[in-house]
């Protein structure tokens, strides 16, 4: 930060037109430096324009690939393009996946009539969007695979691993069965895999009243919580981007590999799934026999006793789904930057929703336009960035990252030599209490950001006060696959931060998502919206505009370090080494001090004589601050995962939501547990000297220097 603006004092707490006037008093004193253009920024700030923006985007319910989504693309273009930032919108023909036709049916035992289940979420009295209700997809999973099950239901807690494991410890039968699971701790789309290994004929996914409340018998509207009837829609496809074009651009004519490789390839399930509501849920619970389920896989107080099964409760299922190449409509728009206008700094949205999307994603949207509008007022009052900001505004992330996947493959070359930054925001508010995860180079400055902001809950303290007494202020990676950030950290190597206010919400990719949830619970003042908006905003504008790439590489060994110490303590007495990557840590680690100090001495040049700095060695330093993230990635990628390259953090094989240090070491690992030969340590020691030598190149990346 440089100095403190007049303007950081005004904030919200003086109108916009106040700010305006003053700005324009100072600008007839000195030019405006980048710090007064970023206090602009937070000054026009406005709760009431958000709040239009998530209105308008929430109309209707807008799948990827539908006509409802091109009018929801058609207004944010109306918005960039009235604000002078045009957009223009980048297709890719992309496999999506529909309903067609479904069916469930249980029969309770043999002495008890048929229930047919109506798998429908219901409109409540008053319901402001009863009319457009029927515009919301029938509820099921994207990509399931289509055909009809029947067998006895086997309840399998959470459906993790761990789970499975323990059913198969307690002599349940899985295989010929079908799977109830709850959906919650891990990627629903893990839980299909895992059941399918398991030998399932299906699967069914329902929330449980433990993770939605309790059974205090209220929920939405006069409650947070999802109601009986509410259902978690989602995508079980685990792979990245377009499943037909793995690696490659879904633009029009392209090479296409089959559904049934796809399948055989083990990304996309062959057994069919349903979602189900919690009331659903619980009939079919009910009539399970057999053993009792283990203490923590009970339902929390006032629940009935839950059984393994399988049976004698027996599930016909009928799923029919429809894949299909539809064209999705990315929206990319450019405010080119003054002195590198081939630096990019890139910010991200998704808009297309499961249900309405008040939530998810379109809070975020709401926020992102905010900060595109609030951009170009800055523009007429003179700013322009140092280095060029793409706004991108992503379709079909819900199938599964799948624009942002696809336009990070099609330009994957030039992101890799001129990307500095991704800033993505998914869904930016479902509540109170900020959250933010990073590539660790980072930290430092989304703490610094955090200090500039107001917390929207307490306006006597900043958003760092609440985040740090909240969330310590806690940073979590981006090695998880939950957000568009994933194709630009694990398949490219670029630097990247995601944001949101609250983490999980009960009423998640159901009918109940919509405007008046948020307004009643989500976010009321909508102040969190405008906070979400000034953090993103913000480390945008500090990414673009600051002469010295904000990057903090100690910050990055501190973290490599923290991970190994974690890896060692779990592998403690095997046959493992690390201390090849311990010594490529501390390498990165001199770097990263050696990098701060040059640095540094640039800085002070400048304040002897401004005249006499090289703006090509700033340039030589910015950019190996920007390219040791990508020194990280590795041709190869992981092993048996191909498209992910990122070697220190990526998705665990088991939880794509979860982020994992050093995942081939991890997969390597789990292939010793799962073998129990002790051979197989040696293949672990290999991921081990293989992470050691990506981080001996990005040490050198960040020296600059040759052996
Ligand atoms: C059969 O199921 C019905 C409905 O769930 C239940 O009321 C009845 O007790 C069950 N009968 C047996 C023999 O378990
Ligand atoms: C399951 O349901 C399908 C379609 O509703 C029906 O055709 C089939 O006979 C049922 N199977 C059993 C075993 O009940
Ligand atoms: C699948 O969806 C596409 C696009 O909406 C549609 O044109 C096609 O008719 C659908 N197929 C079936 C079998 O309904
Ligand atoms: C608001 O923040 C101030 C300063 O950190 C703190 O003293 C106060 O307790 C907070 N108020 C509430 C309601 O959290
Ligand atoms: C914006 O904030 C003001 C002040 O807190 C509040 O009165 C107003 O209702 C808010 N606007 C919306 C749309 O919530």
């Amino acid at each position: 930060m440089k100095g403190r603006s007049p303007f950081s004092l005004l904030q919200k707490s003086v109108p916009a037109a106040a700010a305006l006037l003053l700005f324009f008093l100072l600008l007839t004193v000195s030019p405006p430096s980048n710090s007064s253009y970023h206090s602009l920024f937070l000054s026009l700030s406005s709760n009431d324009t958000a709040a239009q923006h998530l209105q308008a985007l929430t109309r209707r319910p807008h799948v990827a690939g539908t006509d409802a989504n091109s009018v929801v693309a058609a207004y944010i273009l109306s918005i960039l393009s009235a604000a002078s930032i045009p957009a223009r919108i980048v297709p890719y023909h992309v496999l999506l996946s529909y309903p067609l036709h479904r069916s469930l049916s249980l029969l309770p035992n043999v002495s008890a009539p048929v229930v047919s289940f109506d798998l429908s979420q219901e409109i409540y009295p008053g319901d402001p969007f009863a009319e457009v209700a029927a515009e919301v997809l029938p509820t099921f999973h994207a990509y399931a695979r289509s055909g009809t099950a029947t067998g006895r239901v086997v309840y399998t807690n959470y459906g993790r691993v761990e789970d499975f494991a323990k059913l198969r410890a307690m002599g349940v039968e899985v295989a010929g069965n079908v799977v109830l699971a709850r959906s919650g701790l891990v990627y629903r789309g893990d839980i299909v895999r895992n059941a399918q290994i398991a030998g399932a004929v299906a699967a069914i996914l329902y929330v449980d009243a433990k993770d939605n409340g309790g059974r205090t018998g209220k929920w939405f509207p006069e409650a947070r919580w999802l109601p009986p009837s509410g259902v978690e829609v989602g995508s079980v496809y685990r792979g990245a981007g377009d499943p037909t074009t793995p690696g490659w651009a879904s633009v029009s004519e392209c090479e296409r590999v089959s559904v049934d490789e796809v399948v055989a390839s083990g990304v996309m399930p062959a057994i069919p799934s349903l979602p189900v509501s919690p009331r659903d849920g619980e009939a079919i619970l009910g009539t399970i026999g057999g053993q009792v389920a283990p203490e923590d896989w009970q339902g929390g107080t006032g629940a009935p006793v839950y059984h393994l099964g399988p049976g004698p409760g027996l599930l016909n299922l009928t799923y029919l789904g429809n894949e299909t190449v539809m064209m999705i409509q990315n929206l990319i728009a450019v405010i080119e930057g003054k002195e590198e206008p081939d630096r990019y700094v890139l910010v991200g949205n998704h808009y297309d929703a499961w249900t309405f999307g008040a939530v998810d994603p379109n809070s975020g949207t709401a926020a992102f336009l905010e900060v595109a509008q609030r951009f170009a007022k800055m523009q007429k009052e003179g700013w322009k960035p140092r280095r060029t900001i793409i706004l991108c505004s992503w379709d079909a992330e819900e199938h599964h990252l799948i624009g942002s996947t696809e336009w990070v493959e099609d330009n994957r070359e030039m992101l890799a030599s001129r990307a500095v930054a991704y800033l993505n925001m998914d869904y930016a508010v479902s509540g109170r209490g900020f959250h933010a995860s990073s590539t660790p180079q980072l930290d430092e400055l989304l703490k610094e950001a955090a200090k500039m902001v107001q917390d929207p809950d307490n306006s006597s303290q900043t958003l760092y006060e609440s985040w740090a007494s909240t969330d310590s202020p806690l940073i979590r990676r981006l090695g998880g696959g939950g957000s568009d950030y994933a194709a630009f950290v694990q398949h490219v190597g670029v630097p990247s931060v995601d944001m949101r206010f609250a983490r999980d919400y009960p009423v998640y990719h159901s009918m109940y998502d919509d405007f008046l949830w948020m307004q009643k619970f989500g976010d009321p003042l909508f102040h969190r919206h405008v906070a979400a908006a000034n953090i993103l905003g913000l480390v945008a504008l500090k990414l673009a505009d600051e002469e010295f790439l904000p990057f903090d590489y100690i910050s990055y060994a501190n973290e490599l370090q923290k991970s190994t110490k974690v890896l060692e303590n779990e592998l403690l007495g095997k046959p493992v080494s690390f201390a090849p990557l311990q010594e490529s840590i501390e390498k990165f680690r001199r770097a990263a001090s050696k990098v701060d100090s040059q640095r540094k001495e640039l800085e002070s040049k400048d304040l002897l004589s401004k005249w006499k700095k090289d703006p090509l060695k700033v340039r030589e330093l910015n950019d190996r601050l920007m390219m040791t993230e990508r020194a990280f990635t590795n041709r190869e990628g992981l092993f048996g995962r191909p498209w992910f390259k990122h070697l220190v953090y990526g998705p665990s094989n088991h939880n794509v939501y979860l982020s994992r240090a050093f995942p081939s070491i991890d997969d390597a690992i789990e292939g010793v547990e799962v073998s129990k030969g002790l051979g197989s340590w040696k293949l672990v020691q290999r991921e081990a000297w293989r992470v050691a030598r990506v981080i001996t190149q990005a040490s050198r990346v960040l020296n600059g220097e040759l052996t």
